[in-house]
C-alpha cells in the first residue's frame, strides 16, 4: 500500500512539474461555454480564445450559441448540464431567463459565471465584464466632444440585455444634465432589439423621415448598431456631418473612424476578459474559491430595486477611441489589423505599418 502510494505521489510530482499545477488540476475538466448569439463580431472571437487557453491548459469546452433564443440558451445549457459539464461561462441572451438556467445548474452544484453581461440571479458564482457604465459616459463624451448642443437621438442596445441598461446610465450621466439646461432636446429613443444592426438600419430610417433629417448627433450603444444606424444616415447624406458612438473597436467600426464616420467607440480588451474566465472557471472546478472579486448587489447591477440578493464581480476598465489614438490604442495593440482598419484610405494618407 505505501509502496503504491508513493508511486502514486511521484508520477504526480513529476507530472506537475512538466504540465504545471494547473494543467494537472485542469485535466478532465469540461467546461460548458454558452453564447448568445455569434452575429456580433467579439463572440465567436471570444469563442475562438476561450478553446485556445482551456486546451492550454489541459480542460474541454464544449461551445453553443443560441441565435439570440432565450428559450434555445437554457435547453442548451440543460443539455451541458446532461453532458456532465463541471461549470459553465454563459453571455445571456436575456439576463432575466437566464436566471433559471443558473439556478437549475447551482442545485446541480454546477457552478457559472456570468460572462460580460449580467445574469439576475443571486446563484451566480460570478459575474465577470467591464465597466459598462463607464462605457455609456465615454460614448456620450465622445459625441458631446464634437457637439454638445440641439436636436439627440438615443439609441439603445437589446432591452433583454442588462449591459444595455447600464450604457444607458452612463449616457445619460452625460446628456441628462444638458437637457435639463434645455441645450440638448432628445427627440428621438429607441433599443434595438437583438442588437441587430438591420434592426438599427430600418430605425434610424424612420426616425430621419419623422424628423426630417433634423438631428444633430447620435448617441448609439455598439459599433454594429452604429454601423447599421450609419446606412440610413448616409443614405440621407449625413454619415460624416452627424456625430454617432459606437462600442467593441471591431474592425468595421475602426475602419469606419478612420474614414470619418463613425465618431468614437469603446475598446473592452477581451484578450483580458477571457483568460479571467477560463482560470475561474478551472479554479471553481476545481472545488476552489476565486480570490478577488467584490460582492455586488443585484439592485445595484440592473438599477432595479425590487431584486435581491448579491453576486461576486470584477470589472476591467476600458478606453475611449476615436481618429486620434485608433492607431496607437487599436493598431499597435494588434486587436485588429492594420490592413483591415486603413483598406480603403490611400496608401499616402496612411501612418506607418507598425
Ligand atoms: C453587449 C456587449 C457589447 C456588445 C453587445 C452586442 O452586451 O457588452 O460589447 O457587443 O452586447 O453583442
Amino acid at each position: 500500500m505505501m509502496k503504491k502510494l508513493l508511486s502514486l505521489s511521484l508520477i504526480l510530482v513529476m507530472a506537475v512539474s512538466v504540465f504545471g499545477v494547473q494543467s494537472v488540476l485542469a485535466k478532465n475538466i469540461k467546461i460548458g461555454v454558452s453564447f448568445s448569439d455569434f452575429e456580433t463580431e467579439r463572440w465567436p472571437v471570444e469563442a475562438e480564445l476561450m478553446k485556445k487557453l482551456a486546451a492550454e491548459k489541459g480542460a474541454e469546452v464544449i461551445v453553443q450559441a443560441a441565435n439570440h433564443d432565450a428559450k434555445l440558451q437554457n435547453d442548451q445549457i440543460q443539455n451541458m448540464i446532461l453532458q456532465g459539464v463541471d461549470v459553465i461561462v454563459i453571455v445571456a441572451e436575456d439576463g432575466a431567463a437566464a436566471a433559471a438556467a443558473v439556478d437549475d445548474a447551482a442545485r446541480d452544484k454546477i457552478p457559472c459565471i456570468a460572462y460580460d453581461r449580467l445574469i439576475k440571479s443571486p446563484n451566480l458564482a460570478a459575474y465577470i465584464s467591464f465597466d459598462n457604465v463607464e462605457v455609456g459616459r465615454a460614448q456620450a463624451r465622445g459625441v458631446l466632444k464634437v457637439v454638445d448642443k440641439g436636436r439627440f437621438v438615443m439609441l439603445g442596445g437589446s432591452p433583454t440585455d442588462n449591459n444595455a441598461v447600464l450604457f444607458r446610465k452612463g449616457q445619460m450621466d452625460m446628456v441628462q444634465p444638458l437637457v435639463d439646461k434645455g441645450q440638448i432636446e432628445i427627440v428621438a429613443d429607441q433599443w434595438v432589439e437583438n442588437w441587430s444592426p438591420d434592426n438599427a438600419t430600418k430605425l434610424m430610417e424612420n426616425i430621419l423621415t419623422a424628423q426630417s433629417n433634423n438631428v444633430d448627433a447620435v448617441v448609439a450603444s455598439n459599433d454594429g448598431t452604429a454601423l447599421g444606424a450609419l446606412q440610413a444616415m448616409k443614405a440621407q447624406g449625413l454619415a460624416g456631418k452627424v456625430p454617432i458612438s459606437g462600442q467593441d473597436a471591431t474592425a468595421a467600426g475602426c475602419k469606419s473612424i478612420v474614414e470619418g464616420e463613425l465618431t468614437m467607440t469603446v475598446y473592452k480588451d477581451v484578450r483580458l476578459l477571457t483568460p479571467m474566465a477560463i482560470d475561474m472557471a478551472i479554479t471553481l472546478a476545481n472545488g476552489q474559491a476565486i480570490e478577488g472579486l467584490q460582492d455586488f448587489t443585484l439592485a445595484e447591477l440592473t438599477l432595479d430595486d425590487s431584486l435581491q440578493g448579491t453576486v461576486p464581480c470584477k470589472f476591467l476598465e476600458v478606453v475611449e477611441v476615436n481618429k486620434d489614438n485608433v492607431y496607437d490604442v487599436i493598431v499597435k495593440s494588434g486587436f485588429q489589423s492594420y490592413d483591415d482598419v486603413y483598406k480603403d484610405i490611400p496608401e499616402d494618407q496612411r501612418p506607418p505599418k507598425p
